[in-house]
């Protein structure tokens, strides 16, 4: 039923499990209070730089090393840049937006059975917003994670997207393998001795932007960071993500570039890395004419690895500026805060 009073929005949509899909197809006349962010929160599109853009790779050319300085040069002045010619065929990228779609257009009765309480499998959850009991404002977005490297719970994966979500992941992986071992080269350090630390599980989310009443006032995800070691992003035409130009208080547009995959280096990156790659801080604006999807995989090391500056990092006298941290640990700690910028990474700082 929808919610009558303005306080049952918050129940309707986390509670009920409804979602910002349940509050968009009410077709409210404004923007209910629960999602209303303080200015603060808010993208500011008069810092939106219109003149600057992130690089695009052209990935085609597997053994020019020019491409490799490239990807290492916009990890460290960007943290962000989209590739094309990557190899993942145009059709398993629209079959996993498909599959995307198809999955949120599914009743709420049959949507519910993935959130929390509900999940048969921890590794699979459907969320509103971040983190909505800690979330004071909500955010304007849902979202289907999938703790991929848990191949056990693969047959309690939603039917609407299993099958394009595991050959997403399948075709996506030579080439997120290729851009580490760019980026360790770019280190002095072995990819091979590296690999089950720096990619050591992944995850992938289904994220649903519904249109939006008063776009200007919410916010799609608020400012963070990935926690990740690389993101690997596919958005559809609409648009509507942002990044934070390093050491600015200015944003730049992430443009849908069609057949494009947009990567981002995450804060495991920068930790191993000790400062030279960084994790960008981004977010997405709502949207007030059209739905929006994305699809990011995120490679992660495995939850039990400690993770610090490599010591190949380390070897020409260079201080660590991050601890040693159990990467479970610094998991943990995102997840219990609503999304805040850069902030997360204080956890690991010396
Ligand atoms: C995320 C994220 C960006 C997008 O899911 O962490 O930043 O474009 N998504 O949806
Ligand atoms: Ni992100």
């Amino acid at each position: 039923m929808a919610p009558t009073f303005t306080n049952d929005y918050r129940h309707f949509a986390v509670t009920k499990g409804h979602g910002t899909k349940g509050l968009s197809d009410l077709q409210l006349d404004s923007l209910p209070e629960q999602y209303i962010q303080p200015v603060e929160e808010r993208l500011d599109m008069t810092k939106v730089l219109k003149e600057e853009s992130i690089p695009v790779i052209d990935m085609s050319n597997l053994d020019d090393p020019n491409v490799a300085d490239q990807i290492v040069a916009a990890a460290e002045k960007w943290g962000f840049f989209q590739i094309v010619n990557h190899g993942v065929p145009v059709e398993v990228l629209e079959n996993v937006q498909e599959a995307t779609r198809r999955f949120f257009a599914l009743p709420v009765e049959e949507k519910i059975m993935f959130t929390q309480d509900k999940s048969p499998t921890n590794s699979v959850r459907l969320t509103t917003s971040f983190l909505p009991k800690v979330d004071k404002v909500l955010e304007w977005k849902d979202y289907l994670s999938i703790l991929v490297s848990d191949e056990k719970s693969s047959e309690f994966w939603p039917s609407a997207c299993k099958h394009e979500v595991m050959e997403y992941v399948e075709k996506s992986k030579l080439v997120m393998k290729r851009l580490l071992k760019a980026l360790m080269q770019g280190l002095n350090v072995d990819m091979e001795s590296k690999e089950s630390l720096i990619m050591g599980s992944t995850r992938i989310n289904l994220n649903y932007y519904p249109v939006c009443p008063n776009p200007e006032l919410a916010i799609g995800v608020g400012r963070h960071s990935d926690v990740s070691s690389l993101t690997f992003l596919l958005q559809d035409n609409v648009g509507g993500l942002f990044i934070r130009k390093m050491e600015t208080d200015t944003w730049i547009s992430v443009p849908p570039l069609k057949g494009a995959i947009v990567i981002n280096i995450g804060d495991a990156l920068q930790i191993l890395s000790n400062g030279k790659y960084k994790s960008a801080e981004h977010c997405v604006a709502a949207n007030g004419s059209n739905n929006r999807i994305s699809v990011p995989i995120f490679v992660n090391p495995r939850p039990e690895e400690i993770i610090g500056p490599l010591p190949e990092v380390l070897k020409n006298g260079e201080k660590p500026i991050y601890k040693q941290v159990l990467y479970s640990d610094y998991v943990k700690h995102f997840y219990r805060k609503s999304h805040d910028g850069k902030n997360t990474l204080e956890f690991a700082k010396i």
